[in-house]
């Protein structure tokens, strides 16, 4: 390939730019040009990228955002509107579009294959839901994010024997509510995939109360059916032995230095994405698949973690460019 786009698209998460700066370094080894999309679809629409080095790259693994900008563009769904953006990639020479973003974006990057354009998504999202893979980028920083916070709030919580309401994001997935409830204790988790009753969460501080619990936390996802505020005034209006209050983490979640783990995920899913285009493949998806916990035999001479395998070699020279 002579010359390649990247861009950021959707809701911008933690570890994009650790994306950006692999695919950048990748594609750059192989001579090819590589042209930095801005602000996600927009900016083939609108006609605005610029070409990338490897200078422009360096020293952004480790700021959240998008250099690039993100985001999520209406015009693109029009059908007229993305022929032309493929005529734009074509001036340009570029014959591969690596799109890092949630499942809409990949929608995009269909499209743009359908055009002729070859695309691969590497999964960004903090939500977490995108199908196919069982890790996106930027859901780690931002439960870690959450985590934090919500162990801030129990604190107070506990000091004033109150129940806190923290709302988390995730649109229609509770994985961050369940992840950040889990790390922290939470007394309750709600999800739109698991939503609770009213008189069970009363039922539950029934019982907190008689044990002598100091706090009642709840973290809720907003997809939940009741926000945190609706909840809150709820708990409130009936008798409860603890009085509540709501915090909604909201963007704070989307911000932040990415966590070791998505540095990581997006510096290897951005190598492997390039490799991906190069070895002529289209329409795919970079995914992270585990297998949940297993109990195996205890057996010591089972392999340990590796350490290092074949494609860190190729994620370790992109740092030398
Ligand atoms: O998809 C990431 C996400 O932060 C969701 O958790 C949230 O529902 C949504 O984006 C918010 O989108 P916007 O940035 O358009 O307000």
């Amino acid at each position: 390939m002579q010359a390649i786009a990247v861009l950021a698209s959707g809701g911008d998460a933690p570890g994009m730019n650790a994306g950006i700066r692999a695919v950048t370094r990748s594609a750059l080894e192989r001579s090819a040009v590589v042209w930095g999309v801005e602000d996600g679809y927009d900016g083939l629409v609108n006609h605005r990228m610029h070409p990338l080095s490897s200078r422009s790259v360096s020293s952004i693994m480790q700021r959240g955002g998008s250099i690039l900008g993100a985001g999520r563009c209406e015009e693109f769904l029009d059908l007229e509107a993305r022929k032309l953006c493929v005529n734009y990639l074509r001036e340009h020479g570029v014959e591969g579009v690596v799109v890092i973003g949630g499942d809409g974006s990949m929608r995009g990057a269909k499209e743009l294959h359908k055009l002729g354009i070859a695309t691969v998504t590497v999964p960004g999202t903090i939500d977490n839901d995108m199908p196919g893979t069982s890790l996106t980028i930027g859901c780690d920083t931002a439960i870690n994010t959450a985590m934090e916070a919500i162990d801030r709030l129990k604190e107070t919580a506990s000091a004033h024997h109150r129940a806190m309401i923290v709302e988390v994001m995730g649109r229609n997935s509770g994985y961050i509510a369940v992840q950040a409830g889990i790390t922290t204790g939470a007394e309750m988790i709600i999800t739109p995939e698991h939503p609770v009753e009213l008189s069970e969460i009363f039922r539950e501080m029934e019982l907190a109360g008689q044990r002598g619990k100091r706090h009642f936390i709840i973290v809720t996802a907003e997809g939940a059916p009741l926000s945190a505020p609706a909840l809150t005034e709820r708990i409130n209006a009936a008798d409860n032995p603890y009085e509540a209050r709501f915090t909604v983490l909201g963007y704070t979640q989307r911000g932040g230095s990415p966590s070791r783990l998505d540095r990581i995920l997006a510096t290897r899913m951005g190598v492997a994405a390039v490799d991906a285009l190069w070895a002529g493949k289209s329409d795919v998806l970079v995914a992270w698949q585990r297998n949940g916990i297993e109990v195996i035999p205890a057996d010591l001479d089972a392999p340990r973690a590796n350490p290092w395998d074949d494609t860190l070699d190729k994620v370790q020279r992109i740092t030398t460019t």
